[in-house]
């Protein structure tokens, strides 16, 4: 027997999809929902496919609602998923709100390298008293680097600074252009081309040929100076260095000359500052001397004055190289100077 079709039975479908969809809550209950009504065999579809056995004019009136149905409900389909959507949004707003109060995710910030800080450092302090900065080459020639700091070729000292040359061996099997051992060519360089008075420091690159282990690097940085005028003397030296120990490491430092050599300078010495970790009576950093070596230095060799063309008659002058990973190893207690250059972000990060 087949159920009589008519408008009122096309209405009473509608209604129970309509209360069907209102209890369909999640995707699966919408999708089997779709199927029972919309789908291929679904009550919608085949209420259409029954129209054939009607007459024409109800055919028509039929037809028009079950068509209309069929699009209410399909209507009725996309709000009932927007309206799921939107719950389920509010749903996650109230249990996973926002507390705009709490402080926002730290942007990793950078930061100078330990080595610039403590350049810089050493700069500020020489600047403060008058010295001016200036830089050279890194490749240099021998002539620079040795000859004209009284270091001639064959000269023993030349052992003091094993070299890195960057040429090839000419006729002779020598050599000519090296990386600068020092920056001490830059006194040279700085006198030829200026009068005195002369009071500067030379920050730089250094490089050495020679196996590294926790105190040697074979590059590092050097900060030279050099003051030049009429009547400088050595307790000028001193009184400047002395006022560098004290603002770099501490104003109550005590510093200690001694001689020493270095064929550019006359007398040579070499300064130390009593240990700041144990105040002198010797620990581990100190060697248990109670003294810390940090810098070389001594009056300008006559030799070094009138290879640059000054009077040495006339004028005098000190200089000073000291490394500069040396002050900040003694500065942070650093034991092995390849931390600096190992690049370890765990090492770099806590300076
Ligand atoms: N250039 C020397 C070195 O590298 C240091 C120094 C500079 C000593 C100036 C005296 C004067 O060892």
């Amino acid at each position: 027997m087949r159920e009589e079709l008519s408008v009122d039975t096309v209405e009473q479908v509608k209604l129970q999809a309509f209360q069907e969809l209102e209890s369909a809550s999640d995707d699966a209950a919408l999708e089997q929902w779709r199927v029972a009504y919309l789908g291929r065999s679904g009550k919608i579809t085949q209420l259409l496919r029954g129209l054939g056995a009607l007459d024409p004019d109800e055919r028509r009136v039929v037809g028009a609602a079950a068509n209309k149905a069929k699009g209410v409900l399909s209507d009725g389909l996309d709000l009932r998923i927007k309206a799921l959507k939107d719950a389920l949004l509010a749903g996650r707003l109230d249990t996973e709100s926002i507390d705009v109060t709490l402080p926002g995710l730290p942007a990793p910030q950078g930061r100078l390298h330990p080595i610039t800080q403590t350049r810089r450092e050493i700069e500020e302090a020489f600047v403060a008293m008058g010295f001016e900065v200036r830089e050279g080459p890194e490749v240099e020639w021998d002539r620079y680097n040795f000859d004209m700091l009284n270091i001639p070729k064959e000269h023993p000292a030349r052992d003091m600074w094993d070299t890195m040359w960057v040429d090839n061996e000419n006729a002779e099997g020598e050599r000519s252009m090296l990386l600068r051992t020092h920056t001490s060519p830059m006194q040279a360089r700085i006198m030829e081309a200026t009068e005195p008075p002369v009071r500067v420091i030379v920050p730089g690159k250094v490089y050495r040929y020679e196996a590294t282990d926790p105190t040697h690097e074979w590059h590092f940085q050097q900060v030279e100076g050099l003051a030049v005028d009429e009547g400088i003397t050595l307790a000028n030296l001193k009184g400047t260095l002395f006022e560098f120990a004290r603002r770099v490491f501490g104003e109550e430092r005590k510093v200690r000359f001694r001689c020493d050599f270095f064929p550019f300078v006359e007398p040579g010495v070499d300064m130390s500052i009593d240990c700041f970790k144990c105040g002198g009576d010797g620990c581990h950093i100190c060697g248990h001397t109670g003294w810390i070596e940090i810098l070389g230095a001594g009056m300008v060799h006559p030799n070094v004055l009138s290879g640059v063309g000054y009077d040495p008659q006339k004028y005098t002058g000190f200089a000073f190289g000291m490394g500069v990973e040396r002050i900040a190893m003694l500065k942070y207690g650093i034991d092995d100077v390849r931390n600096f250059y190992a690049n370890d972000l765990r090492f770099l990060s806590q300076f």
